[in-house]
């Protein structure tokens, strides 16, 4: 399948939401948190296939603003992954020349996440690679309020005007201020909706929803998804 991907077709940013790893456990008569973890090694696989790809930019969808609202210990264990994770593969992202971003609200995370995260972002910003970047503590209505607000800091202190705030600019107040848009986003395990991710920024995004649950999901339900983009048609409103 990797061969029929057109090597200069493809999407510049894919964005993904990891979803599914609860259902998948339970299925299994498995505790959440096994679900999670599973899902983990899936996201290892699938920053292997897209960095093999080419592709410049991936984000994935890891703890929304909304995520909160689960019961304390699922929210901390899914709080302690990252650290795991980066613990794992930091130093074979290194080796990839890979880059790590994280967007977000990163104040609200807990301390060792957080400098867990510092470090992974310190220690992979001069690489030239694929750029990693992770959606932790993000809502996306959270995300366009924030940059609101600052804009019309900028504005009151007369860094801005209000005449040159146009969708550009504004897009650069964004988390993502400097990344193209997304051009696919993948959404896995059945679920047909965005729950708050990259609002503004998929306007125009091609979207692939299918049923599998992401511990599940492989390099072929990548490779499909993208082949599958590659055969779109994008009019951007035009004819
Ligand atoms: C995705 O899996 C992980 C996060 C949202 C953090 P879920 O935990 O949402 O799994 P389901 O949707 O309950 O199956
Ligand atoms: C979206 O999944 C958030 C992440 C994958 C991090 P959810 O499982 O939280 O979404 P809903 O609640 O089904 O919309
Ligand atoms: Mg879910």
């Amino acid at each position: 399948m990797f061969e029929l991907v057109h090597k200069n077709k493809l999407p510049e940013h894919v964005a993904i939401i990891m979803d599914g790893n609860g259902r998948w456990a339970r299925e299994q008569g498995l505790p959440r948190m096994t679900g999670h973890k599973a899902g983990m090694d899936t996201l290892i696989d699938i920053v292997g296939c897209a960095n093999e790809l080419g592709l410049k930019i991936v984000t994935f969808y890891a703890f929304s603003t909304e995520n909160w609202k689960r019961p304390l210990q699922e929210v901390s264990f899914l709080m302690q992954l990252p650290e795991e994770y980066l613990q794992k593969e930091l130093h074979r992202l290194i080796e990839k020349n890979i880059v790590i971003t994280v967007m977000g609200d990163l104040e609200g995370l807990p301390g060792n996440t957080s400098v867990a995260v510092k470090k992974a972002l310190q220690a992979t910003r001069n690489n030239k690679g694929m750029i990693l970047n992770f959606a932790l503590n993000y809502g996306g209505r959270s995300e366009i309020l924030n940059a609101v607000k600052r804009v019309s800091r900028d504005v009151s202190d007369g860094v801005l005007d209000e005449e040159h705030i146009t969708e550009e600019v504004f897009s650069s107040y964004l988390y993502t201020g400097g990344f193209p848009d997304p051009d696919l986003l993948i959404r896995p395990s059945g679920e047909l909706r965005i729950s708050n991710f990259l609002l503004w920024q998929m306007a125009y995004t091609e979207l692939w929803f299918n049923s599998i649950l992401w511990p599940d999901f492989k390099r072929e339900h990548f490779l499909e998804a993208i082949l599958d983009y590659q055969n779109r048609e994008r009019r951007f409103g035009g004819i």
